[in-house]
C-alpha cells in the first residue's frame, strides 16, 4: 500500500459536501478521516484525529469559514488548509490565504487541480516537519517501453516488466497497451478485459479515479491492464488529450505504470513518451534496429528533456550476430542500459500460455534479467521480486 494522506472535511451543506466526498474517495491516496457538518465543531473533531490536510468549504457561511480557518491556524498550525468554495473571485481567495489557508479550490473541484494541491500540501507537509521524515513521495514512475523495429520484444519486456513491479507489496503496477490497433499485451496476460482505452476515452468528460480504476482488469500477478480497443477501428478515437488525462490520473493510483508503444511514432506515442519519466528504447543487434536506434535519439533529442530520460535495452543478446556490443555503443553513442539474454522457448511459451515469466518460468535467465532491470528503474532493491537475479545471467547478461 501506498502512503496514504488522512484529510478531514467540513461544509454544512449535505449536497456538496457529497460532491467533495466523492471526489475525495475516488483517490486511492486518500483516507477520509473524518466529516463535519458544522463549522464550530470541526476544530474539536480534528484536534482528536488531527488529519494530514483540513478542508473547509466557504459557501454555507463565508464568515464563520473564515473564522474558523483563522482559528485552525492558530491552534493547529501543523494541519495544512485546504479552502474550497464557488466563488473564485480575488476577494474571497485572499481573505481565505490571509487567514491562514494554504491552498485554494474553486468547486466544483478538477480532480488533477485537487490532486496536485494536495501533493504540494504534503511536500509543504514533509519539509516542515521538524523530525525530519522524508517527504512522502505521491508521484508514480511512468516507464514507457519503445522499439526501434517490429519485433523487438518491447511487449515482452513491458509485461514481464511490469508483473515483475507488481510483486512487490509496495507497488501499485499497472500496464497501457498503446500499440493502439496490434497490441497484444492482453494476450500475453490471457485478459479477456470488459473495458478497453476506447471505453475510456469515450467517458473521458465524466471519467473520475474510481471509473478509471475499475475500467482496469487486475492479473493474478498483480498487475492491472488498461488494453487497446477491440475494435481496430476505434484506436482514432484516442485522442493525445485523453491519453494525458488517463497517465494524469492513473499516475495518482498506482506507483508504477508501463507503456507499450507502437512502432508509428503516433500523436499518442508521442504524448506517452513526454509523459514518461523513463523511455526504455528496445533494441537489437542488428542493422536496422541499431540504424533507427540513432535516427529515433536523433529525433527525440529535438524536444528538450526528451533524450535524456532514455536508456537503451538490448534484447536476444547471445543470439547470431556480428555485430559486437562494443561496435552497437560506438554505434548508437550511448552506453546500453540493460542486456536482456536470448532464450526463446519460455518466451514463446509464456505467451502461449498467456502467463508472465515471473509464474511462467520464474528461473529462466530472460525473467532474472527483468527483474534486475526492474530493481534497476526503481533504484533500489526490490522486496518480493525474484530474488535469485543475476548470480549467473547478471554477470554475463545484464549490468547498469
Ligand atoms: N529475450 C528474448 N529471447 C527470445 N525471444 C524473445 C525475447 N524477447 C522477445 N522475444 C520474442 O520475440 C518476438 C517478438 O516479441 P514481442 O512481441 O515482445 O516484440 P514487440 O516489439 O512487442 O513486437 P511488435 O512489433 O509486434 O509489437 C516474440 O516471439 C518473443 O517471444
Ligand atoms: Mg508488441
Amino acid at each position: 500500500m501506498r502512503d496514504v494522506q488522512r484529510v478531514a472535511i467540513v461544509d454544512p451543506s449535505d449536497a456538496t459536501r457529497e460532491a467533495l466526498r466523492n471526489v475525495l474517495l475516488g483517490v486511492e491516496a486518500i483516507w477520509l478521516e473524518a466529516e463535519c457538518a458544522r463549522y464550530e465543531f470541526f476544530l474539536e473533531v480534528i484536534s482528536q484525529s488531527v488529519p494530514d490536510v483540513a478542508v473547509v468549504s466557504l459557501d454555507s457561511d463565508q464568515t464563520k469559514a473564515l473564522q474558523l480557518i483563522a482559528q485552525l491556524t492558530s491552534e493547529l498550525p501543523e494541519v495544512p488548509i485546504l479552502a474550497v468554495s464557488a466563488r473564485g473571485d480575488g476577494q474571497t481567495i485572499l481573505q481565505a490565504l490571509r487567514n491562514g489557508a494554504r491552498e485554494f479550490l474553486t468547486v466544483p473541484i478538477v480532480l488533477e487541480d485537487l490532486l496536485k494541491a494536495l501533493s504540494r500540501l504534503q511536500r509543504s507537509r514533509a519539509s516542515d516537519n521538524k523530525n525530519g521524515e522524508a517527504p512522502v513521495k505521491m508521484d508514480s514512475l511512468v516507464i514507457a517501453v519503445l522499439g526501434s523495429r517490429g519485433g523487438v520484444g518491447c511487449t515482452s519486456i513491458a509485461v514481464n516488466l511490469g508483473a515483475t513491479l507488481a510483486q512487490d507489496a509496495h507497488h501499485n503496477a499497472a500496464l497501457i497497451d498503446l500499440d493502439l490497433a496490434l497490441g497484444d499485451a492482453d494476450i500475453a496476460l490471457d485478459l479477456m478485459a470488459d473495458y478497453t482505452l476506447a471505453d475510456v476515452a469515450l467517458n473521458i468528460d465524466r471519467l473520475d479515479l474510481q471509473f478509471l480504476r475499475r475500467s482496469l482488469s487486475k492479473h493474478s500477478s498483480g498487475l492491472s491492464l488498461l488494453p487497446h480497443p477491440v475494435q481496430m477501428e476505434d484506436a482514432g478515437l484516442i485522442r493525445e488529450d485523453h491519453l494525458q488525462r488517463v497517465i494524469g490520473l492513473l499516475r495518482a493510483s498506482y506507483t508504477h505504470l508501463v507503456l507499450d508503444l507502437s512502432k508509428s511514432f503516433s500523436p499518442t506515442d508521442i504524448t506517452a513518451l513526454r509523459m514518461a519519466d523513463l523511455i526504455l528504447l528496445v533494441a537489437q543487434l542488428d542493422l536496422t534496429s541499431l540504424r533507427n536506434v540513432v535516427r529515433m535519439l536523433a529525433t527525440l533529442s529535438v524536444e528538450q528533456g526528451m533524450a535524456d530520460k532514455v536508456q537503451i535495452i538490448l534484447n536476444r543478446v547471445g543470439s547470431d550476430t556480428d555485430i559486437s556490443l562494443k561496435k552497437a555503443e560506438e554505434t548508437i553513442g550511448k552506453p546500453i542500459y540493460w542486456q536482456i539474454p536470448n532464450e526463446p522457448k519460455p518466451l514463446i511459451e509464456s505467451r502461449n500460455h498467456g502467463l508472465p515469466l515471473l509464474l511462467y518460468a520464474p528461473r529462466c535467465k530472460v525473467q532474472q534479467s527483468i527483474a534486475g532491470l526492474a530493481e534497476a528503474v526503481c533504484g533500489k532493491p526490490l522486496q518480493a521480486a525474484a530474488k535469485e537475479k543475476a548470480s549467473r545471467w547478471g554477470g554475463l547478461f545484464s549490468r547498469r
